[in-house]
This record gives structure tokens, C-alpha cells and sequence, in this order.
């Protein structure tokens, strides 16, 4: 079965295939009209989401197809205490494809083994999210032109943030990636990421707590809401919440070409003054996503165009 659960599932070859049919949509959409027509995608949503599920709906929808789904776990049968198998097991008979966030980690895994069409992780807890980095990838690409010797800082909660975890995964395979790794000591990566990811892979990297410090040598800034649902101490979170703010101030320290990325929703971490900057490029992440998961549906229900 084809599923998108981890990143890592996909080969550089694939990641570069999925990108080159997002920028062909992006030059000819009428090419895809109608290439999911009779096709239904299902959204299965047991956590909040704006971007990942309208752009999941808009993807399906711009490939002719049609959607259904949920978007909170209460109007779901789970409320009643219906299992993740079952439900995925009762969605494979309406759906050819679903798409499924949800607050554990390992859910959409485990929706994968029961569901008999293919799942897309759109989420899991504070693990991963791959489609997010589907999204990051093709900013990088149109952006920056390359994956390679990239300078990469990550900011903010790096413990939680599942975009980042899932984007220094995708990242670890490129020639001459560094990453420096900005969070405050309670926000670190997690060691599986560092050990399993980064240091397997030999890559270079550090983990500081300073952004205005680290700014100066970034190609790539990928900042990050602290993840206030996965806090068990609300005090924690207050003290934790506005420890980086990204001002127009702390840009002059930033080369001119260095890309400014955020999977969004921002709570304070950019400051508004920001999206006017040249190198801001947050907004256009949430277009690049509709384009790569619209070239990921292509991909797991293998409709050749
Ligand atoms: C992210 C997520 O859900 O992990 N949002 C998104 O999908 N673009 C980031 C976040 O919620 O902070």
C-alpha cells in the first residue's frame, strides 16, 4: 500500500519527482483538471488545522475529485469510543484516499495498517508531519534554487514542533546541510532526532539558544510557534511563549538572500512587520503546500497525467 507517514519514506529521487510535477501544475493546472475525477479523498481531522486541511480539500479539488471528512474528534464516532482501526477501516469503503491528523502520535501508523487505501500522515502529536515538508521543500527549491550547502536555523520549539521534526529528516539527505538548532534549553530537539537523524547522517550542527547571535550566518530561517496543546504546565507555556520574536530589527543582521520560513499559524514569534520584508516567504509555504499535495495525491493513487 502507498502511504505517507514519515518523510523517510520517500527517496530524494521521489522528493525531486514530486516537486517537478508541482511546478508543472503551477505551469499548466488545466493539464490536471480532471485527472482525480470520481476520486474521493477523506479528511480526517481529530485535531485543528486550518492549512493542512483546506489546502488538502483545495489540492483534491483543483484534480477534479471530490472530499468528505471531519475536521473535530467530537463529531466523530471516536467521541462515542470507536477505535482509529475501525474508523479508517469504515472510511476505506467510502474514500479512495485519506488524509489524517491526530493528537497521538503514531495514529495515522497505525490507521495505515488497518485502512485498505493509502493514508497520509497530515500530523501526529508532536512527532511528524510530513505534507508540511513537502510544503518547506518546494519553498526551498523555488527560493533558494538548491537543497545543498544550505545553512539551516531552526527556532522556537524544536522539542514539540512536528514540522521541524520531519524537516530535518527530509533535509539530512542533501550534501553540505548545517543546521543550527535555536530553542530555548526546556525546547530542545528531541536526542531520536539528533542521534537517529542528524548524527547518523554525520551532518554538522549546533544548538544554541541566541537568535540575534545565529542569524548572520542562516540561508534558510525556520521559525516556529511554541506548541501550547502539548504543554501539560500552562505556566510553562506562559514563560516559554515569547521567547523568540523575529522583529525587522533582527533581520538587518541577516544576509539579503536568506529565506524567512514559518509553517504557520504564528502567535508572536514573527513580528507582523516582518511580511513586508523580501525575504519573508511564510505565505508563499502555504501555496507551495496546496501544489505538493495535489502532486502527492497524483502519487499514491498512481494517476499518470
Ligand atoms: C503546523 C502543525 O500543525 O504542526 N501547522 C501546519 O500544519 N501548518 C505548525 C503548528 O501548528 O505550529
Amino acid at each position: 500500500m502507498n502511504n505517507l507517514i514519515d518523510i523517510m519514506q520517500l527517496s530524494t529521487e521521489e522528493i525531486q519527482q514530486l516537486i517537478d510535477t508541482a511546478l508543472d501544475i503551477i505551469d499548466k493546472p488545466d493539464k490536471y483538471a480532471d485527472s482525480c475525477k470520481r476520486k474521493k479523498l477523506a479528511t480526517l481531522f481529530f485535531e485543528p488545522s486550518t492549512r493542512t486541511r483546506l489546502s488538502f480539500e483545495a489540492a483534491m479539488y483543483e484534480l477534479g475529485g471530490n472530499v468528505l471528512g471531519f475536521s473535530e474528534a467530537k463529531s466523530s464516532s471516536a467521541s462515542k469510543g470507536e477505535s482509529v482501526s475501525d474508523t479508517v477501516r469504515a472510511v476505506s469503503c467510502y474514500a479512495d484516499i485519506i488524509a489524517m491528523r491526530h493528537p497521538k502520535e503514531g495514529a495515522p501508523l497505525v490507521a495505515s495498517r488497518a485502512a485498505s487505501v493509502p493514508v497520509i500522515n497530515a500530523g501526529d502529536g508532536g512527532h511528524y508531519h510530513p505534507t508540511q515538508t513537502l510544503a518547506d521543500l518546494l519553498t526551498i527549491y523555488r527560493e533558494k534554487g538548491t537543497f545543498n550547502n544550505l545553512t539551516v536555523g531552526l527556532c522556537g520549539d524544536l522539542q514539540f514542533g512536528r514540522t521541524v521534526h520531519s524537516l530535518i529528516s527530509a533535509m539530512s539527505r542533501y550534501k553540505g546541510v548545517k543546521f543550527v538548532l535555536i530553542s530555548p534549553e526546556e525546547l530542545k530537539v528531541p536526542r531520536y532526532i539528533i542521534t537517529d537523524v542528524i548524527e547518523a547522517n554525520g551532518i554538522e550542527y549546533k544548538e544554541v539558544t541566541s537568535l540575534e547571535d545565529s542569524i548572520p550566518e542562516l540561508d534558510v530561517l525556520y521559525m516556529t510557534r511554541v506548541q501550547k496543546e502539548r504543554f501539560v504546565n500552562e505556566a510553562e507555556y506562559q514563560r516559554l511563549k515569547d521567547t523568540y520574536i523575529l522583529d525587522t530589527d533582527k533581520l538587518r543582521d541577516a544576509r539579503a538572500d536568506m529565506i524567512v520560513m514559518h509553517p504557520l499559524p504564528r502567535v508572536n514569534e514573527i513580528s507582523v512587520s516582518v511580511d513586508d520584508d523580501p525575504r519573508a516567504c511564510y505565505f508563499k509555504q502555504v501555496l507551495n503546500g496546496k501544489y505538493m499535495r495535489m502532486a502527492l495525491i497524483l502519487k499514491l493513487l498512481e494517476v499518470t497525467v
